[in-house]
C-alpha cells in the first residue's frame, strides 16, 4: 500500500498547474490540457497550495477509476464543516456560514442516515418512469420557448438555455412563471460557494442569495399550505405535515436545492453541448440524419464538456482507496471533467462521437449522491437538441470562441451567439 505523503511538500509543477486550473480565469476557461497533464503525471496529488485552515490536506484525483472509487467509498462523505475549514474559515466563521451550514441540511451535503431520509422523500418524483411521463410537457415547454426565439441572431444562453430548464423545474415544483427570472442571479450567487477557491466577498453574496431564496420559498410554502396544488412543493409540505419526516428548515432547503440543481446544470448542458456540436459539424449532421442517436448524443455531450467539473468529499476516517491512504478529515477534490477524458476508460477521449457506447461518464457523479435529476436532465437534453435540429435547417456559430463564465465547479458559457435559419 502506498501511504500518501502527509509531510509538507514543496511547490512543484503539478501545484502550479492546479493553481491555474482551479483559481485563474485562463485555467478555468481551458481545463482539458491541464487535466491531461495531471491525469498522466500526478493522478493522486496532494495540493501544496492548500487553503489555510485545512490541517489535514487536500488531494486531487483525476483518473476515472480512482474518482469513481472515492465517490463510492462508504467512509468518504460530506462532512461540510471540514470542507469549510478547507476554505480557511475558523470555528466561529464555520458556525456563521450559511450556505452549507448544519442548520440548512440538504441531501447534497449530508451523509446517511439523513441523506437517505431526505433523498427518499423526493426520489419518487425523479424515477426514469415518472420523468418519462413528463416528456409531452417538456416538448410543449421547449416549443413555447423556441416559438419566442424565432429565427435570426440569438444568444442561446439567454434565449433558450436558461429559460427552458427553469420552466421545467419551475412547473414541477410549482414556482409561478413571473417569479422565475430572479433565480438566475440568486442561484449563480449561491453556486459560487461550490468553487474550490472562493473569496470572502463571494461567500457573503452566496449567503445573502441563500437567505433571499429561503425567504421566497417561505412565502410560497405558506401559500401552498393554504391552497395545495398538484406540484412537488405541495407534496413536500404534506411530508412535513405528515410527522417528523421533514422539518420546516429541511423543506425550505430541499425546495431550494431542487430548484437550483434543476437548472444551472441543465442550462450548461444546453450551452456546452450545442457549442460542442457546432464545433463538430460532421457529428451535428450525423445526429440530424439519425435522431435515434439523441440518447447517446446527450450522454456524449455530457461527457465531452461536463456542466459539473469538480466534486468534493471528506474522508470520515483514515481510509485506503486503490492503495493510497488518506487520513481522517482529508479533503478529496474529484476532477470529474478529467475523469471523463481518461483514455483508460473512454477510447480516443478527446473525440466527440454522438454514437459512443462506452458506458456512463462521471458527469452525474456516482454512488449515493448520484444526480437525482439525471433522468430529467437527459430528457430535457434529448428534447431540446431534437427540436432544435427539427426546427432549424442551419445553426451557425457567430463567435468561434465564446466566453466561459469564470468558474470551474459548474462550467458554462456566458453567451453563445448563433444565427438560426
Ligand atoms: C445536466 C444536468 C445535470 C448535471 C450535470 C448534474 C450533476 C450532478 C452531480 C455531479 C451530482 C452529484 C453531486 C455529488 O456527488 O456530490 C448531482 C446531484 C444532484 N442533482 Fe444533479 N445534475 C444535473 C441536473 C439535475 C436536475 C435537472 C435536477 C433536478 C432536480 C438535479 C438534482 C440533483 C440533486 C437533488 C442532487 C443531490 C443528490 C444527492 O445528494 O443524493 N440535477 N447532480
Amino acid at each position: 500500500m502506498t501511504t500518501t505523503d502527509a509531510a509538507a511538500p514543496s511547490v512543484g509543477p503539478a501545484d502550479a498547474l492546479l493553481f491555474e486550473l482551479l483559481a485563474t480565469p485562463e485555467g478555468r476557461a481551458d481545463p482539458y490540457p491541464r487535466y491531461a497533464a495531471l491525469r498522466e503525471q500526478w493522478p493522486v496529488h496532494r495540493l501544496v497550495l492548500d487553503v489555510p485552515g485545512s490541517s489535514v490536506g487536500t488531494w486531487v484525483l483525476s483518473r476515472f477509476d480512482f474518482c469513481q472509487a472515492a465517490l463510492r467509498h462508504p467512509r468518504v462523505g460530506k462532512d461540510f464543516a471540514s470542507m469549510q475549514r478547507r476554505w480557511g474559515l475558523d470555528e466561529s466563521e464555520v458556525a456563521a456560514q450559511q450556505v452549507f451550514s448544519s442548520e440548512r441540511p440538504t441531501m447534497l451535503f449530508s451523509d446517511p442516515p439523513d441523506h437517505t431520509r431526505l433523498r427518499g422523500l423526493v426520489s419518487k418524483a425523479f424515477t426514469p418512469r415518472t420523468v418519462e411521463a413528463l416528456r409531452p410537457q417538456v416538448v410543449r415547454l421547449t416549443d413555447e420557448v423556441l416559438d419566442s426565439v424565432g429565427t435570426g441572431e440569438v444568444d442561446v444562453m439567454a434565449a433558450l438555455a436558461f429559460p427552458l430548464p427553469v420552466s421545467v423545474i419551475g412547473e414541477m415544483l410549482g414556482v409561478p412563471p413571473a417569479d422565475r427570472p430572479q433565480f438566475q442571479r440568486l442561484v449563480r450567487a449561491s453556486a459560487a460557494a461550490l468553487e474550490p477557491y472562493v473569496s470572502p466577498e463571494s461567500l457573503d453574496r452566496a449567503n445573502q442569495a441563500t437567505l433571499e431564496m429561503e425567504d421566497y420559498f417561505r412565502h410560497l410554502v405558506a401559500e401552498r399550505r393554504e391552497r395545495p396544488c398538484d406540484d412537488l412543493l405541495s407534496q413536500l409540505i404534506a411530508a412535513e405535515d405528515g410527522g417528523d419526516q421533514l422539518s420546516t428548515q429541511e423543506l425550505l432547503s430541499t425546495a431550494i436545492l431542487l430548484f437550483a440543481a434543476g437548472f444551472e446544470t441543465t442550462t450548461n448542458l444546453i450551452g456546452n453541448g450545442l457549442l460542442a456540436l457546432l464545433r463538430h459539424p460532421g457529428e451535428l449532421d450525423r445526429l440530424r440524419r439519425d435522431p435515434a442517436l439523441l440518447g447517446s448524443a446527450v450522454d456524449e455531450l455530457l461527457r465531452y464538456d461536463s456542466p459539473v467539473q469538480v466534486n468534493g468529499r471528506v474522508a470520515g476516517n483514515d481510509v485506503e482507496i486503490d492503495g493510497h491512504a488518506f487520513p481522517a478529515g482529508a479533503t478529496l477534490l474529484v476532477l470529474q471533467g478529467a475523469a471523463n477524458r481518461d483514455p483508460r476508460r473512454f477510447p480516443d477521449p478527446d473525440r466527440l462521437d454522438v454514437g459512443r457506447a462506452d458506458g456512463a461518464s462521471m458527469s452525474f457523479g456516482t454512488g449515493i449522491h448520484f444526480c437525482l435529476g439525471a433522468a430529467l436532465a437527459r430528457l430535457e437534453g434529448q428534447v431540446v437538441f431534437g427540436r432544435l435540429l427539427e426546427r432549424y435547417s442551419s445553426i451557425e456559430l457567430l463567435d468561434d470562441n465564446p466566453r466561459y463564465r469564470d468558474s470551474i465547479t459548474l462550467r458554462g458559457l456566458a453567451e453563445l451567439p448563433v444565427r438560426l435559419t
